[in-house]
């Protein structure tokens, strides 16, 4: 089916909700990460992280319908993160994607995406 979303391509909520799950038991371990997450529960931003994706990927609007428009940059304005912060999210998120054994394809299209944001998230400059 050539018009298929790759959220319905990999399994839809289930699969998100599984690599969101494995990315945030990493963070929860994380001493550079964990301190950043102002609520002691992370549930509710694990939440927030699936229905973005899900959205993102062709999945039910259900992110903006409660959040309104994800603005990701600015929501993230408050943290602070450096390449250090990058490149301990991306840690995780490439062994939550692993988790997910996903047909290569699928799997590097989604990590293509999550890399790029995750670069494009930075928002200090540091000394080379
Ligand atoms: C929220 C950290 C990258 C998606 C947050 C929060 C923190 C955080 C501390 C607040 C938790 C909450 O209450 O929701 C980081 C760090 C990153 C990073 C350190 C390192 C690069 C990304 C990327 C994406 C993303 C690449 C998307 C692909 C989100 C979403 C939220 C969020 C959807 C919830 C926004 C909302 O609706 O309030 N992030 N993030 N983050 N992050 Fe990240």
């Amino acid at each position: 089916q050539p018009s298929q979303t790759l959220f319905d391509a990999i399994g839809g909520e289930p699969t998100f909700r599984k690599l969101v799950d494995e990315f945030y038991a990493g963070i929860a371990t994380d001493p550079l990460l964990r301190p950043m997450y102002p609520e002691e529960d992370l549930g509710p931003a694990a939440d927030r992280m699936t229905l973005f994706l899900m959205q993102y990927w062709g999945g039910p609007n259900t992110y903006s319908a409660q959040r309104g428009h994800p603005r990701l940059r600015m929501r993230h304005a408050p943290f602070r993160i450096g390449v250090a912060e990058r490149d301990a999210w991306l840690r995780h998120m490439r062994r939550a994607v692993d988790r997910l054994d996903l047909p290569a394809d699928h799997a590097t299209a989604l990590w293509d995406y999550l890399e790029r944001a995750a670069y494009f998230m930075v928002n200090v400059m540091e000394d080379p």
